[in-house]
């Protein structure tokens, strides 16, 4: 089934924002890209890609705490409306599909080709649930999520790890401000372990997370005319023990000298100089009760896998 999309990012407005943040995160010392631009189709597939690989634990983690949660989370929440943050293909979501029988399905994502593929198949397999499918960017346009009653906000995969402090702390009061006092938000974080398992997580022996890390650079080569030479670049994942966050980086192998035209840019890297490409902020129950409620939440439930390795949170909007 064919569900049509409401596209809130056409493709002029990705091609502004892209530039807009190539010139800054390029012209920055130190040097860094948005992972909003690791997803385009083939971004979007490498991530499902490693989602599967062995070393990559939250969503298999996640998935494991809503088999055992979504009853429950029906009952505690009555939603009638499920709205998806970054939903990309929706896997895990069906999930909470299957136990909270909503009235409308609502997935928002930057990659229309993720989406386009979840919104259908999910139309397909819940013949009688109308879903909206929204094209558009969580940090720019949470207003056009529709206003229904006993909503539902998941976010989950851990994606919020993808923004720093100051930029989580608008994002959660951005979605707060969507819903009224008693709707709730299901938040998926990673949670703070080990850097044994922390790393290979973003350093996967098959090499699929070195692949989708150099992704972003084949958008900028394809969107903006640049001239990356992909294969000049190691793929880099660390922890970064202060800040509590992975960090993906592209590490110039040798100088190189970079033209991008569409921004009228050239941008110089010397040998074994660094793009930082995402952060992913892992999380300690404390700090996302301080930040659920800072945002105007209150944290009613906290759930993690067996193992502890990710948290499940379920808050409601406080008045
Ligand atoms: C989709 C943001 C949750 O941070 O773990 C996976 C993205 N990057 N491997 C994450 C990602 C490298 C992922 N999120």
């Amino acid at each position: 089934m064919t569900v049509p999309l409401e596209v809130h990012l056409d493709a002029g407005d990705q091609e502004r924002a892209l530039r807009a943040d190539v010139v800054a995160g390029l012209t920055a010392t130190p040097k860094w890209l948005p992972p909003k631009w690791f997803y385009d189709a083939r971004g979007s597939e490498l991530f499902e890609q490693i989602t599967e690989l062995p070393e990559y634990y939250p969503t298999r983690a996640e998935r494991a705490i809503l088999t055992e949660r979504a009853a429950q989370i029906a009952r505690l929440t009555g939603a009638r409306t499920l709205i998806e943050l970054g939903s990309g293909y929706s896997t895990k979501t069906r999930l909470l599909l299957e136990a909270l029988h909503p009235a409308l399905f609502v997935p928002m994502d930057v990659s229309p080709t993720a989406l386009e593929a979840a919104a259908d198949q999910i139309a397909t397999d819940f013949p009688a649930l109308p879903v909206r499918g929204i094209v558009g960017d969580i940090t720019r346009h949470l207003n056009s999520l529709p206003d229904a009653s006993d909503r539902l906000i998941a976010f989950l995969g851990g994606t919020i790890g993808n923004f720093e402090p100051a930029d989580r702390a608008r994002l959660l009061a951005d979605v707060r401000r969507v819903l009224r006092p008693g709707e709730h938000l299901l938040l998926g974080t990673d949670l703070v372990k080990s850097p044994r398992a922390l790393v290979p997580a973003y350093d996967d022996a098959a090499g699929v997370t070195a692949e989708f890390n150099k992704n972003v650079l084949r958008v900028l080569n394809h969107h903006l005319q640049a001239d990356f030479d992909i294969d000049g670049f190691a793929h880099v994942a660390l922890w970064n023990a202060d800040h509590e966050w992975i960090e993906m980086r592209l590490r110039a192998r040798w100088p190189m000298r970079v033209t991008i035209p569409a921004v009228d840019l050239v941008v110089e890297l010397a040998a074994g100089e660094e793009i930082r490409t995402e952060i992913s902020a892992k999380f300690r129950r404390e700090g996302v009760d301080k930040e659920l409620t800072e945002a105007g939440f209150a944290l009613d439930q906290w759930w993690t896998d067996p193992e502890a390795r990710f948290a499940l949170s379920l808050a409601h909007a406080t008045p």
